[in-house]
């Protein structure tokens, strides 16, 4: 693979043709030391990470695999929002590369008619001399189609055909402009707009008990503002809660 605008913008590229997860490669990375962002991306996964101890289906060439490392700067509290402002580099990149129509549902999945084509994991490593860094692992279907039996329902691909290099580049690109605003949190607008839970009714589980509730908002951290029919309030925080459609 040919990475040469990655270069350009200030990034190095690690490839492997078959690793287990490149989320696990830039973790040990970030802990040895490493001076500009990397980014780690292969052919295919043999452990994909997805969130809640989930896996991703990685198979060979269909799907764009990579993770993203970078050192923390300024604010923590800010790049904690990364895990939102990530899914929007994403839906720019398609938009720009395709005429497809994607959409988030919260916390960072992209959804292209009504399948998920794009997952995100977004952690935190901090190494021994207290320097933090993140990592925004990107699994992106872009002509997979033989999902496995449980996934068929759920999982869907861009259906393109494209260089996986650009694809990533623009990604990148995006991402990049996007984290160094996080500060002031312009990617909301954006997110909002291609929100696919807004004025739904959506289910959360929090300690195993059901809530059903109406989602009416999304704050300025990414939190998810649901409504519930006695008119009360709750914000829902990335990460500690998975919300389904109904
Ligand atoms: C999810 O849908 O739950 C998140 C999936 C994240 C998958 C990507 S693929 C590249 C990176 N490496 C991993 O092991 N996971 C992320």
């Amino acid at each position: 693979m040919q990475f040469s605008k990655l270069k350009d913008l200030g990034v190095e590229v690690v490839h492997f043709n078959v690793t287990d997860s490149t989320n696990l490669r830039a973790k040990e990375v970030a802990l040895k030391g490493y001076t500009s962002p990397v980014l780690f991306v292969t052919d295919s996964q043999t452990a994909g990470k997805g969130r809640m101890g989930r896996s991703f289906y990685s198979p060979d060439g269909t799907g764009l695999y990579m993770s993203y490392l970078y050192k923390v700067t300024g604010n923590f509290a800010d790049n904690v929002t990364v895990t939102s402002a990530a899914a929007v580099a994403v839906v720019r990149a398609i938009e720009e590369l395709t005429d497809l129509e994607p959409k988030i549902k919260w916390v960072n999945d992209i959804y292209v008619d009504s399948k998920k084509v794009c997952g995100i994991l977004t952690e935190a490593v901090t190494d021994k001399n207290g320097i933090t860094s993140v990592i925004v692992g990107i699994g992106l279907n872009i002509n997979t189609t033989d999902f496995p039996h449980e996934l068929t329902c759920i999982a869907g691909s861009l259906g393109k055909t494209m260089s996986r290099e650009i694809l990533a580049q623009t990604i990148v690109k995006h991402l990049q402009i996007l984290i160094s605003q996080l500060s002031d949190r312009t990617f909301i607008e954006d997110y909002i707009k291609h929100s696919a839970v807004l004025g739904k009714e959506v289910v959360y589980i929090i300690h195993g008990v059901e809530h059903t509730a109406t989602a009416v908002g999304i704050d300025n951290n990414g939190g998810l503002i649901v409504e519930h029919k006695d008119g009360g309030k709750t914000t829902l925080f990335t990460g500690e809660i998975s919300v389904k459609l109904i």
